[in-house]
């Protein structure tokens, strides 16, 4: 008999946290990864990924993605690299996505590759071509899939549920993805949550992005933290210099880069078992000072990055999972 987590992911691409439907695939893969975590433990990892190749693809920098995909699939006895530097590939010289994606896929007889591009379309572009399926690790400024189920792992794992929180996402609501990410999985699979957005008004959500969000989803915008320290779960984010950057908007960065400021006396506020969460790298945003209070939770959410990801490898190329 075949399993949710096996329908939704066995041989599929990976592009959009949309794809997931329903608890039950929630539930068996955080099963999964739970078991990852032991294993890790344990120095015993098998090899069920053993003669399966997966070439991890960066044309953005990422030191936790790129090296969690690098090692789930290594450990589970895949062979794989990572290519960082896309200056010297052929992109450079002008090659499309579909053509790289091909070249990637039969040079190196891909069973799945990881993907991370800066176009919001990339991964369905690639998947739209690629015989195998594509993992999507970050593309543009809509999708994160695989850090959402990890935060969401981490949410699990530190408040033993999902549901009936109060969840504030905070920082670059407009640029960044792991909070579209997140806010979608979390609206659609959790049940009973309160949102709070904070961030300054030009970094808003997207009107077309909340129109995206389920019916009843209940959420208040804000423009400050304080207003927010009262949520079970914060998760902050940095301003995303890279696209101000893009659109000429540098000069604005400057200004909107530390509005929204989390300090270990305002964490201090916060109930006591709440949780602080980063996908990382911070910059301003979050002092080094909430680092040892017992309510940050992104240096455990790291490792909860590696055991999901080597879930997610599994149930996309092992039958059965
Ligand atoms: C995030 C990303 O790339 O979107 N990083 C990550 O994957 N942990 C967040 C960010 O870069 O701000």
């Amino acid at each position: 008999m075949s399993s949710r987590l096996e329908e939704t992911f066995y041989q599929q691409d990976f592009v959009s946290v949309n794809q997931i439907q329903d608890r039950e695939t929630v539930d068996e893969l955080f099963e999964s990864a739970y078991e990852m975590e032991e294993r890790v433990a344990a120095r015993d990892v098998g090899d069920v990924l053993a003669g399966h190749a997966i070439p991890i693809i960066f044309y953005q920098p990422s030191t936790r993605t790129a090296l969690s995909f690098l090692y789930a699939a290594k450990r589970l006895g895949a062979y794989s690299e990572a290519m960082h530097d896309m200056t010297f590939s052929s992109a450079a010289k002008g090659e499309s996505l579909p053509d790289s994606i091909r070249a990637i896929q039969n040079v190196t007889g891909a069973s799945a590759i990881v993907l991370r591009h800066p176009d919001d379309a990339s991964s369905q572009e690639a998947a739209n071509y690629a015989e195998v399926p594509i993992i999507n690790a970050g593309s543009g400024k809509r999708e994160h899939p695989t850090q959402a189920l990890l935060d969401l792992l981490t949410i699990h794992a530190k408040k033993q549920t999902f549901d009936n929180l109060k969840v504030a996402l905070v920082g670059d609501l407009l640029y960044g993805r792991t909070v579209k990410s997140l806010a979608l999985l979390l609206s659609r699979i959790g049940h009973n949550n309160q949102f709070y957005f904070a961030s300054a008004p030009q970094l808003r959500f997207p009107e077309d992005f909340l129109a995206t969000l389920p019916n009843g989803t209940r959420f208040t915008e804000m423009d400050n933290i304080h207003d927010a320290l009262d949520a079970d779960v914060l998760y902050m984010t940095r301003t995303q210099k890279e696209w101000f950057e893009q659109e000429g908007r540098l000069d604005e960065y400057e200004e909107l880069k530390a509005k929204l400021v989390l300090t270990n006396d305002m964490a201090e506020m916060m109930p006591q078992d709440a949780i602080i969460m980063h996908p990382l790298p911070r910059q301003e945003e979050l002092r080094y000072g909430v680092d040892k209070n017992p309510r940050a939770a992104y240096f455990d959410q790291m490792k909860y990055g590696l055991y999901l990801r080597m879930a997610i490898l599994k149930a996309i190329l092992v039958p059965g999972s």
